[in-house]
């Protein structure tokens, strides 16, 4: 049944209505349903997904993959662009998302600059997803920390959530506060000054009435949350070596940050940590992020299918 997410591109999450999201988290779900039943699902057999990726990845790259495999379709993939496409001689994402439509009924694209995944979408008549552009937007992870956050907490209005670490360059915070601002949440930002969250963003979600805390301090934020969002401290996006040497310890969760928090806080991360998060964590209850990595093939295999007409 076509949807009005059909032949749509999923760029940012300010696109998607409060609906639309509404019809991914239930078609999430119910794709979810039907793997651990184990039931064979092939709503996309016969179409093609292309994954353009310029930048490295573990997750978004490779769960759209098995998403689109789970789905009954198949997959055409680019890992390292910037060496291997075409983009090395020159040929722009505008040329490149021509080449898509013929080649592929979706495509997914992450790339290093902000406004790449719009630049090749504007090529192409054909979905295209954003998997990432710079320090910009990742929609569909926001999309799956909202389905993790629904999973854990059982709802989301009321919580509060501190997004904490590299707030200024990590595009999985800005999404997703932009997201979940709209659910009713409440944000704690804690981050080192160099690291703030953009003005911008900021100063958009108090005026639309959301309350947010700045509170530097990570064993105060987390007394004071239920969710925990941790991100990296960005390095591919630091110009200054030193700079980053100086910020990359700025935050360590440790069993004994794990004793100051609320009974039941979750634990999310979009991963890859580095040194953020200690291994010791893992144990922990309430420790989501290997589960949110999960979560992102049903949310994924929802998107393909909705932004194709397949569901
Ligand atoms: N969360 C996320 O975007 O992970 P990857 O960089 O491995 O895709």
């Amino acid at each position: 049944m076509a949807t009005s997410l059909f032949g749509r591109d999923i760029l940012d999450v300010q696109s998607i209505s409060d609906e639309e999201v509404r019809l991914i988290m239930d078609t999430a779900a119910r794709y979810e349903r039907a793997m651990d039943n184990g039931g064979r699902l092939l709503n996309m057999s016969g179409r093609t997904l292309a994954t353009l990726f310029y930048e490295p990845s573990t997750r978004t790259r490779l769960s759209f993959e098995v998403a689109m495999l789970r789905l009954g379709g198949t997959v055409i993939s680019v890992a390292d662009g910037q060496v291997s496409s075409s983009a090395k001689k020159g040929e722009t994402l505008y040329d490149t998302g021509k080449m898509m439509e013929s080649y592929a009924d979706v495509t997914v694209i992450r790339h290093p600059v902000t406004g790449s995944a719009a630049e090749l979408a504007a090529g192409s008549s054909k979905p295209v997803i954003n998997g990432g552009d710079g320090a910009g937007q990742h929609p569909t992870q926001a999309l799956l920390d909202l389905y993790t956050i629904i999973k854990e907490q059982g709802k989301v209005e009321g919580l509060t959530i501190c997004l904490a670490g590299d707030l200024k360059n990590g595009r999985t915070v800005h999404s997703g506060a932009a997201l979940l601002a709209r659910m009713g949440v409440n944000f704690i930002f804690t981050a080192p000054d160099a690291l703030a969250m953009p003005d911008k963003i900021t100063k958009d979600l108090i005026a639309a009435g959301i309350k947010v805390d700045v509170i530097p301090d990570l064993d105060e934020a987390v007394a004071k949350s239920d969710v925990l969002y941790m991100t990296r401290i960005q390095q591919e996006r630091f110009d200054d070596p030193a700079e980053y040497e100086r910020l990359k310890t700025s935050f360590e969760v440790t069993n004994d940050t794990v004793k100051k928090a609320k009974k039941n806080m979750t634990i999310m991360h979009p991963l890859p940590r580095v040194t953020e998060i200690k291994v010791e964590v893992d144990d922990y209850k309430g420790a989501a992020y290997f589960r949110q990595a999960a979560n992102g093939v049903p949310v994924r295999m929802a998107l393909l299918s909705l932004v194709t007409g397949c569901e």
